[in-house]
């Protein structure tokens, strides 16, 4: 989590020298990215900045989504040289003119663990990384046993909690050096994959603690209530997903699940239309503007994404109902501006990140993983836009900012610490990527802690 911690900071403009645990500049290294370009207008062309890179690593099941908003990428120039070599690493019908590499240094952040496809009810391991102690400097074992992971938005140590099941994996090892060929040591650098029988499968319903959660990620309010829209009869917003069929005694209740996270995300959709408009009417910059759009669009896939999953598994085609309130008037409240672009637009979807995250980790069905694993980048992303516009704001009306970070930071100091209890949760639910409720406060108390706290202790100590 220290990632997001540091994504954070930066995004609210804390200086790296005030950032605890000794993380500092130093974390920067060279690091290099390549993947697609980002929107059909941009398709062949690659810019002179990593601002229109969609993901990198698009190879054998490689894949993570980067935002266009990233401060990561900004800093990344085109690399022609990578990307002569990533386009011929392409294959399988990919367009390598749409491909693109840029590197730079960047702050060392984590990646998100790819998954490959594997038979059903076995779970994919698929990671990439560089030998772990310098004795062992280029050196691939047969086993991953001592691998610290590397990637651009993870840095994973796995250890012996990874039993000797992850296999050397030569040809994706060896795309993997070519891909990133400009960095200084790609000998260093080994690939493992394995797929290993998923968990069981619990089939009792009774034994699942799952309350549908409302108000978190970025929700739709009206004054201080959090409004989703109802929902009906319909498939206007559904698509076809390649995901395992669920056991018909879980489906009734994984279904409602889904609607319910429908729902948030398609409020979440008018959230942030509705932040859009709030920054064109405050005077905020256009990369503000843009991203709010941007995070928008994410939103929409994520409540497909929900309303696919409700549908399939429901049998019954389920889409959002009119949602009137979202035209309603656009507040310009500076105070609860602030108050609601801290508690949602940072804290929840950093909140709403990390769930995702462990759902992707818990889920069972690789392609259900791999799209957790997208909705985990996407809402840090939008966490990290929440701080960009705090930041923003500190620098207008530190007052304001200044008064709202200390109630804030006062509140979250106050919520009780809740830490993961593995019996208290059903692993049917975690298997099919719902957390109960147990969780989603574990998950929520750990962003406090780790990420959260931190930065409202230095915002409040390096006053704007
Ligand atoms: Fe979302
Ligand atoms: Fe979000």
């Amino acid at each position: 989590m220290r990632d997001l911690r540091l994504r954070f900071w930066l995004a609210l403009g804390l200086p790296l020298a005030a950032l605890p645990h000794g993380a500092s500049a130093k974390e920067c290294r060279e690091a290099l990215v390549c993947g697609g370009v980002s929107s059909p207008e941009s398709k062949g062309v690659c810019g002179p900045s990593g601002d229109h890179l969609r993901s990198y690593g698009r190879m054998e099941g490689l894949t993570a989504t980067w935002s266009s908003h990233n401060p990561v990428l900004a800093g990344l120039k085109l690399d022609d040289k990578a990307t002569r070599a990533y386009r011929e690493t392409l294959s399988g019908g990919l367009d390598p003119s749409d491909y693109c590499c840029y590197s730079g240094c960047a702050p060392e952040v984590e990646a998100l663990a790819p998954t490959p496809r594997c038979e059903a009810g076995e779970v994919g391991v698929f990671v990439c990384g560089s030998t772990a102690p310098p004795g062992e400097k280029g050196v691939c074992t047969e086993s991953a046993s001592s691998l610290r992971f590397v990637g651009l938005e993870r840095v994973v140590t796995y250890g012996p909690d990874y039993p000797g099941s992850l296999h050397l994996d030569e040809p994706m090892t060896a795309a993997f050096r070519a891909a990133i060929a400009p960095r200084s040591e790609p000998e260093r650098l080994c690939c493992y994959s394995a797929c290993q029988a998923g968990p069981p499968v619990v089939v009792d319903p009774k034994e699942v603690p799952f309350e549908p959660q409302p108000n978190r990620g970025r929700p739709f309010r009206v004054a201080d209530d959090a409004r989703t829209a109802p929902e009906v009869g319909s498939d206007a917003w559904t698509a076809d997903l390649d995901v395992a069929p669920v056991d018909l005694v879980l489906r009734p209740m994984l279904a409602e699940a889904w609607i319910a996270e429908a729902r948030m995300e398609h409020a979440s959709v008018a959230a942030f239309a509705r932040l859009g408009l709030q920054l064109v009417a405050l005077g905020a910059p256009w990369e503000l503007v843009d991203a709010a759009h941007f995070a928008a669009r994410d939103e929409i896939r994520h409540a497909r994404v929900a309303f696919s999953l409700a549908t399939q598994i429901g049998g019954e085609a389920v889409g959002p109902g009119p949602f009137p309130e979202a035209a309603g008037e656009v507040d310009l409240d500076l105070e609860r501006f602030v108050r609601h672009t801290l508690i949602d637009g940072c804290i929840g979807e950093a909140v709403a990140s990390e769930e995702a995250a462990r759902a992707a980790s818990a889920a069972v069905d690789p392609g259900l993983a791999e799209i957790l694993w997208g909705i985990a980048s996407d809402e840090a992303s939008h966490a990290e836009l929440g701080w960009r516009v705090l930041g923003w704001m500190r620098e207008r009306h530190p007052e304001i900012v200044g008064r709202v970070v200390r109630e804030v930071y006062g509140r979250v100091l106050s919520e009780p610490s809740v830490q993961a209890d593995a019996e208290c949760c059903a692993r049917s639910t975690r298997a099919h990527g719902l957390l109960c409720t147990h969780e989603r406060a574990a998950a929520r108390s750990a962003v406090l802690d780790q990420v959260v706290l931190p930065i409202l202790a230095a915002a409040a100590a390096n006053p704007a």
